[in-house]
């Protein structure tokens, strides 16, 4: 079975149990890659590991090169990625601490670099992506969770927004409105790139924080930080779980 890569955001900026191989500092025909891939391996398989905010520059939701990124994971031989997202949780059951394993998405981001398509190849590139997530990859996250004894959620809708600043209270309403469970910034294009290059792909979402107007606690970065490092290690359970039942 060909290579699993793993995308790490804040809270997950390496990987505990890889054992790292090789670096590999790829170009890209779109820029730089946030960082160079590692490729370790990970019960017995081979892993690749991206932390999509990059090393000591910590690069921004809106300024991570998802095309980059993406395509340099294609070029390793990756065909089936899991994007990890810390995220606001906007449903009552998404508390702090949570997992979901996300089946639906709303994009609320702009000026993105958010298609591979630059109208240069002749062909419309229109993906279907009526179910965003792979829908095997998906069904594996879940049985890796029951297996592992891991508590999530099983559905539920990701709404992707801008960023770099955390929403109005305002915003978050609507957002509830329009069905979103929980709120991240890093969930897309990501997805949707990963489905123009032909890959399989997931998200796992940590709930580290109840979105804004919903909480009680000034929403610091160092406050959901105190609920990541706990999450981060329930997730590398979980995608090792995965890996190793592949
Ligand atoms: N909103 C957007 N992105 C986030 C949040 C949030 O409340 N928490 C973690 N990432």
């Amino acid at each position: 079975m060909s290579s699993f890569a793993f995308i790490g955001g804040t809270g997950m900026e390496a990987f505990a149990g890889l054992t790292i191989v090789r670096e590999h500092a790829l170009e890209t025909p779109f820029g730089a890659i946030s960082q160079p891939v590692m490729e370790g391996q990970l019960a017995g398989r081979t892993v690749f590991f991206l932390h999509r905010h990059g090393g000591d520059r910590a690069i921004p939701p809106h300024l991570i090169n998802y095309r980059a990124n993406i395509w340099a994971l294609q070029q390793l031989g990756v065909a089936t990625v899991v994007g990890v997202n810390a995220v606001g949780g906007i449903a009552p059951e998404m508390r702090p601490g949570r997992l979901l394993i996300p089946d639906q998405l709303i994009d609320y981001t702009w000026g993105r670099e958010h298609s591979f398509d630059d109208g240069s190849s002749g062909a419309l590139l229109h993906i279907d992506f009526t179910e965003p997530y792979d829908r095997d990859l998906r069904l594996a996250l879940l049985e890796a969770a029951d297996r592992a004894r891991i508590p999530h959620e099983a559905t539920g809708v990701l709404g992707v927004t801008q960023g770099p600043r955390l929403e109005t209270a305002a915003e978050i309403q609507r957002m509830a409105r329009d069905g979103c469970d929980t709120v991240g910034m890093t969930g897309m294009p990501e997805a949707a790139l990963a489905r123009e290059a032909g890959l399989a792909y997931a998200a796992v979402c940590m709930v580290v924080n109840p979105a804004a107007g919903l909480g009680d606690l000034p929403l610091t970065l160092d406050n959901m930080r105190r609920i990541l490092a706990q999450e981060s290690a329930v997730v590398q359970e979980l995608l090792l779980a995965l890996v190793t039942d592949a």
